[in-house]
């Protein structure tokens, strides 16, 4: 079978439909070859003289042929990484309703701000007479953080949240082991609606992972907790608001539950960003708290990467925060590898954290002010119910038509009997030019499909969300079932094989065999 480029489609593509063109390009929407493919030996971008000969002392390492590296033109080379870049799917380019994941606008006043050289092109290395204000600039954003979540240290170092998860249950260990139960206490709590990074992070750093079903309402219950607790107890890990898009309305008896059994508490806190200027975990009794600045407080955010995430702690966990801390010795700040009456874990990575992420965060705070940031957070929830709302009578919610928070969250009962499934729906998304919704997550609901607008987006770009959801769940509800099964039928490519690619992927490029 051949593609619209009349390549051979590889295992597992579908043929893109027809109309094929004789570039292969659709529109606007152009077909990009590898740089292998369009390169050449002979072509170059730079024009420099051939080295004069010199004795090699590679020896027998001496490269014997050509190493086979593409050529181009810089205006190739260029036209080639901006058509990818063009293949993206951005929050700059329309809606990114991936729930979990918070994809914001990142307002240009941030993005300009972490472009100042004072800030970008700083090194870790360099003296701290000669980053002042770096540091300065990171003193000033933990502060903000420690007043908002109304908790008393903050680390700064940990570069993403699962990093910070990692962080805060480091520091609970040493607090454990401080008190002498290393060996006794090495279970943690995980409710089974948590993101996969909880338990992962408690197996990481040597402790095992207990169970803890959440109710048929989505919510953990203290009864439930209070039944998990033992002695050999070292922490919870739960998420507020949790992965279902709703609020733990039993923390604070879940908080004093697991004191009381000489427990932590450690909050996923990545959903932040329904919750700010609306309530403090320190008032909830938290622990540890790690806050994913890349959602919470914008910055592009995607492709594993670039991250911070700060963890706030406890007056208890604080003399075990990692380091290194900021300090002041009158108007001149260091970073301190030790200080006194620290019990810290040591160093948690090599440097101090994303420094273009930390000014994005401070530039969202400042930008926004407290009543901006409470506002920010209303909208979010607003904009998640206002979605929940506009289709729940066609499409089932798995705990009723109450309230959500930030992301609102359907499974798959509306589909039953029409043969579409989650994947099929979320698919033909995309031909509506929708990138879809996180699918299949949380696992404790069945074809779930968590739907998370932000606060970015106006009432008109949701009605059209809305109004396109409805379509389509009409078209399945009607029984259009070729539609979503080859869905997305649009696209420049079809349904790929995503185990296959995810099992084996091909990573090499293979030179093809002369015709
Ligand atoms: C609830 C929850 N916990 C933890 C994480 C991990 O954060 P990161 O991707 O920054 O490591 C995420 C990521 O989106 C999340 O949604």
């Amino acid at each position: 079978m051949l593609n619209t480029q009349g390549r051979p489609t590889q295992a597992g593509e579908i043929a893109a439909i027809e109309p094929a063109t004789f570039t292969g390009n659709r529109g606007l929407d152009i077909e990009e070859a590898l740089l292998f493919e369009i390169g050449r030996a002979d072509a170059t971008g730079v024009d420099i003289d051939n080295p004069t000969p010199f004795a090699s002392r590679l020896g027998a390492h001496e490269r014997k042929g050509p190493i086979g590296l593409p050529g181009l033109t810089e205006p190739e080379a260029l036209r080639h990484y901006v058509r990818l870049s063009r293949k993206n799917y951005s929050i700059d380019g329309g809606i990114y309703p991936l729930g979990s994941c918070t994809m914001k606008h990142n307002p240009r006043l941030n993005e300009k701000m972490a472009r100042l050289p004072g800030f970008a092109d700083i090194h870790p290395l360099q003296p701290f007479s000669t980053v002042q204000g770096a540091l300065e600039l990171i003193e000033t954003l933990a502060r903000a953080l420690i007043a908002m979540t109304g908790m008393s240290a903050i680390a700064m170092s940990p570069k993403a949240g699962a990093h910070g998860e990692l962080c805060g249950m480091m520091a609970i260990k040493a607090a454990i082991a401080a008190r002498g139960e290393a060996g006794t206490r090495n279970v943690v709590l995980v409710p089974d609606s948590a993101h996969g990074t909880n338990p992962a992070t408690a197996a990481l750093i040597g402790l095992s992972v207990r169970a803890v079903p959440a109710g048929e309402d989505g919510i953990v219950s203290a009864a439930g907790v209070k039944a998990a607790l033992g002695p050999d107890v070292a922490a919870i890990m739960l998420t507020n608001p949790n992965t279902c898009g709703l609020f733990e309305s039993e923390i604070v008896a879940i908080a004093e539950a697991v004191h009381a059994a000489g427990a932590y508490f450690y909050c996923d806190g990545a959903n932040f960003n329904a919750i700010v200027g609306k309530a403090q975990p320190g008032a909830l009794g938290v622990d540890a708290m790690h806050i994913n600045l890349h959602k919470t407080f914008s910055t592009p955010h995607g492709g594993g990467g670039p991250g911070a995430g700060p963890v706030v702690l406890s007056e208890r966990l604080a003399p075990f925060a990692p380091t290194p801390f900021v300090t002041r010795d009158g108007n001149s700040r260091r970073l301190q590898e030790h200080a006194q009456g620290s019990q810290s874990f040591g160093r948690l990575s090599a440097f101090h954290g994303q420094m273009g992420m930390f000014v994005r965060a401070l530039a969202f705070i400042w930008s926004h002010g407290a009543d901006g940031l409470k506002q920010a957070s209303e909208d979010a929830v607003l904009s998640a119910n206002y979605i929940r709302a506009s289709l729940e009578d066609l499409m089932s919610s798995p705990y009723g038509d109450k309230p959500c928070m930030h992301e609102a969250l359907f499974d798959d009962r509306w589909l039953k009997d029409s043969g579409i499934t989650t994947l099929d729906f979320a698919k033909a998304m995309i031909d509506e030019g929708y990138h879809p919704m996180t699918v299949y997550f949380p696992l404790v609901v069945h074809g779930a499909m968590l739907i998370e607008p932000t606060e970015s987006e106006s009432k008109a770009s949701l009605d059209l969300f809305i109004m396109t959801l409805r379509d389509l769940a009409l078209r399945a509800l009607r029984g259009e079932r070729e539609t979503f099964l080859s869905a997305p039928n649009l696209a420049p490519r079809r349904r790929l094989d995503e185990t296959r690619a995810a099992r084996q992927p091909v990573l090499k490029w293979t030179k093809p065999a002369p015709a």
